[in-house]
């Protein structure tokens, strides 16, 4: 039977969120020379492009050591076994973290322990986590959400004071900084890079991350060197020599195209997370009388860098307006749309509503406007003057 309704039209974004491909052009001529190199080489996998990308990364970063893995819920998983975190213990993670965070505590057979959102930054409420400390607490997770750095120097006085290792999520911060504040030994110029503060810290390299591979990836950053040496057991099927299986691991490695891709990606990280912060500065100048549009008119505190992984902003009347910016045809999102307790995953644990107001508020209001280095200044003015037209009617 032939249907005689007529097909949706295909949404097409005028302005998209994120666009990967003008990146990818950009650097295609070198890219593919490259990628013949590594294929013609017939080493794909433990080859001098892993290698070479985790002493780069190390050296950026500052740590001793980087070890490349499969992906960021890879580097979760391994750096919390690591930590010997297993069945019983419990871990700090605040509300409005991403899912992969309470996954890889999941899968050690851990439990998550949540406290709500920052209202001072996006990271864990500093003054709730002294109330879930327990005997069985074994480490807290802090995530650098949307590449705005957490507090650190408090981060790292709890960590201390109740004797916590501290796992830094750095999968949203490549190349994002903390200034020299709160005993907080930095680098001096641009601060100390975050994922380089944990006992150790992960990252996601996954495809929209500031320093991208072209599909999943992921790293450990540590300076523990006995840390160091069990992720790469356990990334390596527990393998200390040659079929020599020590403990049980499993396989997570980062391959040869990857590490080459996020090679490349490192020489124009700085650069390119410069201009995000110029377009995210754009928005704000252009949008800071919308109230409440945005609640951080003063732009970010000075002593952070924040490399903009999104533009997130916050509305009241977040759903009309990202309804209004799409029939504009500006793509938007929502980073994210639920707190980790009020997702369907978790309710069998039941945590009631208004549990973490700050988190759910959040999960309500933010909305992240289209921002990548690529971005032409029409589609910049257009999405500002999107914006005002909504908040005008
Ligand atoms: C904050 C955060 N942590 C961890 C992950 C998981 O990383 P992956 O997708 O590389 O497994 C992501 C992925 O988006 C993330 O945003």
């Amino acid at each position: 039977m032939v249907s005689t309704s007529k097909a949706p039209e295909k949404w097409a974004a005028k302005v998209p969120q994120l666009d990967l491909g003008r990146y990818a052009r950009l650097v295609s001529e070198k890219w593919l020379r490259c990628l013949k190199n590594i294929t013609d080489s017939g080493k794909v996998l433990n080859g001098p492009h892993k290698k070479a990308f985790e002493e780069e990364w190390a050296a950026y970063l500052g740590v001793k050591h980087v070890l490349g893995v499969a992906s960021g819920t890879d580097a979760l998983v391994l750096s919390l076994e690591a930590l010997g975190v297993g069945r019983g213990d419990e871990v700090i993670i605040h509300a409005n973290a991403f899912i992969a965070d309470v996954e890889a505590i999941i899968a050690l057979g851990a439990q998550p322990v949540l406290v709500d959102m920052s209202s001072e930054d996006l990271g864990p409420d500093y003054e709730a986590l002294p109330n879930v400390v327990s005997e069985r607490t074994k480490t807290i997770i802090a995530v650098h959400m949307l590449g705005l750095p957490c507090n650190v120097g408090k981060l790292i006085r709890f960590s201390e004071k109740y004797n916590i290792p501290l796992i830094e999520d750095a999968s949203h911060a490549h190349g994002a900084a903390v200034q020299e504040l709160h005993g907080v030994e930095g680098t001096g110029g641009r601060g100390k890079k975050v994922g380089s503060f944990g006992k150790i810290n992960a990252f996601s390299c996954g495809p929209v991350k500031n320093l991208a591979a072209l599909g999943d990836a992921g790293c450990i950053a540590t300076d523990d060197t006995a840390l160091y040496e069990k992720v790469k057991l356990l990334a390596d099927h527990g393998q200390a020599k040659k079929y020599e299986h020590v403990v049980y691991g499993w396989n997570s490695r980062l391959d040869e195209v990857q590490a080459a891709w996020l090679r490349l990606g490192l020489t124009t990280l700085d650069e390119r997370n410069l201009r995000r912060a110029a377009i995210y500065l754009r928005y704000v100048k252009a949008l800071r009388d919308l109230e409440p549009m945005i609640d951080r008119k003063e732009g970010p505190p000075s002593d952070k860098f924040p490399v903009f992984h999104r533009a997130v902003f916050f509305s009241k009347r977040r759903d009309e307006l990202q309804g209004f910016l799409r029939a504009r045809g500006v793509e938007t999102g929502i980073y994210y749309p639920h707190a980790l307790h009020e997702q369907e995953a978790w309710k069998r644990a039941g945590l009631p509503a208004g549990s973490f107001p700050v988190a759910e508020r959040y999960a309500r209001q933010n909305i992240a406007l289209p921002l990548f280095p690529e971005m032409t200044e029409e589609e910049i003015e257009y999405v500002i003057s999107s914006v005002r037209e909504f908040f005008r009617r």
